[in-house]
């Protein structure tokens, strides 16, 4: 059947040509990721979720159970199993469909004597915007009430303090309309016009929806300071790709972080969706240098409080 294609496909040049491309990428992913794994097992060696220098989250989903699995620090003490090889978790979050294979692995739990076996993709496929899973993960300590944090309600967000990077994207341009769309089957909503719109809508709106949402509890808590979204939608062409890692296109990446960095910081228009620009004028980098300055003072004053640093426990003991 395959080859039946493949005959028929030869005698239609160029439209035949795109279609060959369509069947190859139908075939499997783009990448086999032998080299990626190769370079990121090589760089962490044995070392796991517990041993970072700060906590982290890192999502992933699980295409076996059909539920997100959370990579955190935080959840590591509670769930011993998720206590990972970074290197596993690295090469899970980074299978995303179409470009890289799908990664399994297995954890194991030697003190319960448990195992877990994962089947694990790019969890950006429920959380292409990770910032609220990450809110979640501090939600929970501040629940189960962990001595970093200040005794406050789990929901204050307002003495959140927020700072959401984008990895950049595409300037919008209009290429689908409805009167297109409504001809499209399986095939078109997934190639279309060398793009993926099924999956370009997908990503795009789950990414804006958090975006949408934490701009909106920020500004009804009148904390709307304390969430900073950095992120340029004005992308084009092969800067707006994610896979392309050409010396050349790193390093007009580096070039188009520093730009953003001097430009005024923006907020999602609440009533057109559009990220625009505030009327304050402080640059992204003006922001980041002021929201800095808050976390380390918060931080030395937590140094001075918690039970996990020498300072504290002094503090403690002095109390
Ligand atoms: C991390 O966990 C492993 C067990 O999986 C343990 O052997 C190791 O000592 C832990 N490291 C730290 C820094 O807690």
């Amino acid at each position: 059947m395959f080859l039946f294609w493949v005959e028929l496909i030869c005698c239609r040049g160029i439209g035949g040509m795109m279609l060959a491309k369509v069947m190859r990428s139908l075939g499997g992913p783009k990448y086999d990721g032998k080299y990626l794994h190769e370079v990121v097992r090589q760089k962490l060696g044995d070392i796991k979720l517990n041993e970072t220098i700060t906590n982290i989250v890192i999502p992933t989903f699980d295409i076996k159970t059909l539920q997100p699995i959370i990579f955190s620090s935080y959840q590591i003490k509670k769930t011993p199993c998720l206590n990972a090889k970074l290197s596993d978790i690295c090469i899970s979050t980074s299978a995303a469909p179409t470009y890289l294979p799908a990664h399994s692995f297995i954890n194991k739990d030697e003190e319960a004597g448990k195992e877990e076996e994962f089947n694990l993709i790019d969890g950006g496929v429920c959380a292409n915007n990770p910032a609220l899973v990450a809110m979640n993960e501090v939600t929970k300590q501040i629940i189960n009430q962990s001595p970093d944090f200040f005794p406050i309600k789990p929901l204050e967000y307002g003495r959140f303090l927020i700072i959401s990077i984008g990895t950049g994207t595409a300037k919008n341009e209009e290429k689908f309309n409805a009167q297109m769309a409504a001809k499209w089957g399986l095939l078109d909503w997934l190639t279309h016009s060398g793009s993926n719109p099924l999956i370009d809508v997908f990503t795009q709106s789950s990414g804006d929806m958090v975006d949408f949402h934490l701009s909106a509890v920020t500004q009804a808590l009148h904390s709307e300071d304390n969430y900073l979204r950095i992120q340029d939608d004005t992308l084009t062409g092969i800067d707006s790709s994610v896979d392309i890692a050409t010396e050349e296109n790193l390093k007009k990446l580096c070039q188009i972080g520093e730009n953003l960095l001097k430009k005024p910081v923006s907020r999602v228009n609440l009533e057109n969706g559009h990220f625009e620009p505030l009327k304050s004028g402080e640059t992204n980098e003006d922001a980041l240098k002021r929201l800095a300055k808050i976390l380390s003072q918060e931080r030395r004053l937590r140094e001075m409080r918690s039970p996990h640093t020498s300072r504290g426990r002094k503090n403690r003991h002095l109390a």
